[in-house]
C-alpha cells in the first residue's frame, strides 16, 4: 500500500518536517503545500535531490494547490505565524485561527479520510479549531506538543545525569504552554526513577526549563521559534499513523471523560496507529498532578474561547 503524507506550510517547521520525513523514509509520497507560489515547489525540489544520498525511495513534490493533498493518509498542519521575542503563543491566536480555518476546509474537502496532525500555535486551540471545522471524528485529529516537550524534558534530565537522552523516559502532559506538566514521578533513567537520582531542587529547575524551552529558543533566534525538534516530533507522530506502529506518544487528544476532563484537547499519552488516536492511556494522577492538570484545562479553555469557534 502506498502511503501519502502532506505537510501544509513550507516555513521553518514545515520544511524541517519534510526534511525529517525524507531522511526517515516516512512515506512513499510526500507533498509540501504552501499558498506562496514557488516556495513549497522549490524546497521540495531541493529535498528530492537529497534522495540518492539519504536513501529516500519515495517521491516528494511541492505545490500551492490544495488538490495535491488528495488521498493523503496524514496531513501535518504547520501553516501560520510563529512567535517573535516578547510574544506568547496566545498572541498568535487571532491570525492563526483564520489561517487554520481555511487550511482545514481545503484539506477536508480534498482528503476527507485523512488524519490531521496539528502543529500551528497555540496548538491546543488550533487543534480544536481543526476538529470543529473539519467535523472529523476525534480519533482523526491530534495535536503535536507532548512529543516535543517530553523530548526537551528528557534531554535536560540526560544532560544533568551525564547519560544518553535515549536512556531517559519521561512524560509531559497538559497544555503546550507555561502550565504544561512535566511529571517527575514517572521519569526514569534506565529503569531508575529520576527522583532517586536528582535532588528536588534540580528537578524543579529542569521542570521550569522544560516549561520555558520554546521561549528560550525564541529569544535566542530573535526572528522565529524552534523548528527542528517540532518538525521531527510531528513526523514521529505521522509515521506511527502511516506505518501503524502503535507508538505510545504524548499528544493533544480530544478528551471525553478521560482523566475526568471533557470537551478540550489536552496532552495525554495516546496510542497512534492507522486509525489515528486509537486509545488514550489513562493512569491515576496524584492530587497535586490533578491540580496542575486543572490549570492546563483552564488555560486551554481560555484559548478556545478566544478562537470564537
Ligand atoms: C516551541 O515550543 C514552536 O511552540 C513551539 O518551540
Amino acid at each position: 500500500m502506498v502511503t501519502k503524507l502532506t505537510i501544509v506550510g513550507a516555513g521553518a517547521v514545515g520544511a524541517a518536517a519534510a526534511q525529517w520525513a525524507v531522511s526517515r523514509n516516512s512515506a512513499d509520497e510526500i507533498v509540501l503545500i504552501d499558498v506562496v507560489e514557488g516556495v513549497a515547489e522549490g524546497k521540495a525540489l531541493d529535498l528530492s535531490q537529497a534522495a540518492p544520498i539519504c536513501g529516500f525511495n519515495g517521491r516528494i513534490w511541492g505545490s500551492s494547490d490544495f488538490k495535491d493533498c488528495t488521498e493523503s493518509d496524514v496531513i501535518i498542519i504547520t501553516a501560520g505565524l510563529a512567535r517573535k521575542p516578547g510574544m506568547t503563543r496566545d498572541d498568535l491566536l487571532a491570525k492563526n485561527v483564520q489561517i487554520i480555518k481555511s487550511v482545514t476546509e481545503n484539506c477536508a474537502q480534498h482528503a476527507p479520510n485523512t488524519c490531521f496532525v496539528v502543529v500551528t500555535n497555540p496548538i491546543d486551540a488550533m487543534v480544536y479549531t481543526v476538529f470543529k471545522v473539519s467535523g472529523f471524528a476525534r480519533n482523526k485529529v491530534v495535536g503535536m506538543a507532548g512529543v516535543l516537550d517530553s523530548a526537551r524534558y528528557r534531554t535536560l534530565i540526560a544532560k544533568e545525569l551525564g547519560i544518553s537522552p535515549v536512556s531517559v523516559t519521561a512524560l509531559v502532559m497538559g497544555i503546550h504552554g507555561d502550565n504544561m506538566l512535566p511529571l517527575t514521578r514517572l521519569a526514569t533513567a534506565g529503569a531508575a526513577s529520576v527522583e532517586n537520582l536528582l535532588s528536588r531542587e534540580k528537578l524543579d529547575e529542569i521542570v521550569k526549563k522544560t516549561q520555558h524551552g520554546g521561549g528560550e529558543i525564541v529569544s535566542l533566534l530573535k526572528t522565529g521559534s524552534a523548528f527542528s525538534t517540532p518538525g521531527i516530533s510531528a513526523v514521529e507522530m505521522a509515521e506511527s499513523i502511516l506505518k501503524d506502529q502503535k507508538k505510545v506518544l504524548p499528544c493533544a487528544a480530544y478528551l471525553e471523560g478521560e482523566y475526568n476532563i471533557s470537551g478540550v484537547f489536552l496532552g495525554v499519552p495516546v496510542v497512534l496507529g492507522k486509525n489515528g488516536v486509537e486509545r488514550i492511556i489513562e493512569f491515576e494522577l496524584t492530587q497535586s498532578e490533578k491540580e496542575a492538570l486543572a490549570l492546563s484545562v483552564e488555560a486551554v479553555k481560555k484559548q478556545v474561547a478566544a478562537t470564537g469557534i
